[in-house]
């Protein structure tokens, strides 16, 4: 039996060309899903496409930047040309930012950071959900961070912009569950990506340790793995949830 059921499904992975989104991308490829990488990052992005191709995954870049809404039509068109369809929606682009006291933030960087962190899955959801509506199928997950539920010292816009994840996620789950189609969040803990390489080994690492019952630090593939769930059968009863695997942490 095809427990997951993902065979010649198509899936769109916003920040696919590294880290989480790139893992995702690798993950679903290898179950048999066609794999459509949007990204700023052209070559990382190509490059990634490439790789999953040549292991015999099914997978093509688009440059797509989720706060244009010009260019997320362009992806999801080409999703539909390429593979006939639009199953899956990983809207995992993101961007961090440095620390600020909350006084010292300006306009510019609280509006960036819901333009891409928050408004980048609505302009999304708002171009894929016809598509799924229309099939009667569709998988939608949202990937947040566990700063949106307990709050970031100095990182009140990032965290505003994930904790607001949480409620679109769950608004949308209510909106389109009778339509067939679920809607998700992760709530991703600190991970080792291209992200994260500014942490001191000695000092940032060493502390979170300390926070997780697991002893390790999450791997792009322990969020794959959660994705890869949400995306599947094995979920069908599952939706408007905010998941969290994070090694025991909270
Ligand atoms: N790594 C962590 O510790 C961690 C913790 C909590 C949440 N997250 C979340 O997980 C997601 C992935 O994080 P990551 O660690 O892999 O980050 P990353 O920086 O390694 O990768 C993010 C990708 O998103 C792309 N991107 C950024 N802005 C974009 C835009 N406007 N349009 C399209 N693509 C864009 C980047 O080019 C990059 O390829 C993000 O949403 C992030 O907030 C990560």
């Amino acid at each position: 039996m095809d427990y997951l059921n993902l065979t010649g499904k198509t899936a769109v992975v916003t920040g696919g060309a590294q880290g989480i989104g790139l893992a995702v991308a690798e993950e679903l490829a290898a179950f048999g899903v066609h794999v459509v990488i949007c990204d700023i990052k052209e070559r990382e992005g190509k490059d990634a496409a490439e790789k999953i191709t040549a292991l015999g995954g099914s997978a093509i870049f688009c440059r797509c930047d989720v706060t244009s809404p010009a260019e997320i039509k362009q992806a999801t068109d080409t999703a539909i040309k390429e593979f006939g369809r639009l199953d899956i929606l990983i809207n995992n682009a993101g961007i961090g930012s440095d620390c600020h006291a909350t006084d010292e933030l300006t306009d510019a960087e609280w509006n960036r950071m819901m333009d891409v962190d928050l408004k980048g899955p609505f302009n999304f959801c708002r171009e894929a959900v016809p598509h799924m509506r229309r099939q009667k199928y569709g998988k939608i997950v949202n990937i947040s961070s566990g700063g949106g539920i307990g709050g970031m010292l100095f990182l009140a816009h990032y965290s505003a912009a994930k904790a607001g994840l949480f409620g679109f996620t769950k608004s949308l789950a209510k909106e389109l569950a009778p339509l067939g189609i679920n809607v998700n969040c992760i709530a991703v803990p600190t991970t080792l990506t291209p992200a994260t390489t500014f942490y001191d080994y000695d000092s940032d690492w060493q502390e979170e340790l300390k926070l997780i019952p697991m002893g390790r630090i999450a791997q792009p593939k322990d969020i794959a793995d959660m994705v890869l769930y949400l995306v599947s059968d094995a979920s069908a009863y599952v939706t408007g949830q905010v998941l969290s695997p994070n090694g025991g942490k909270r």
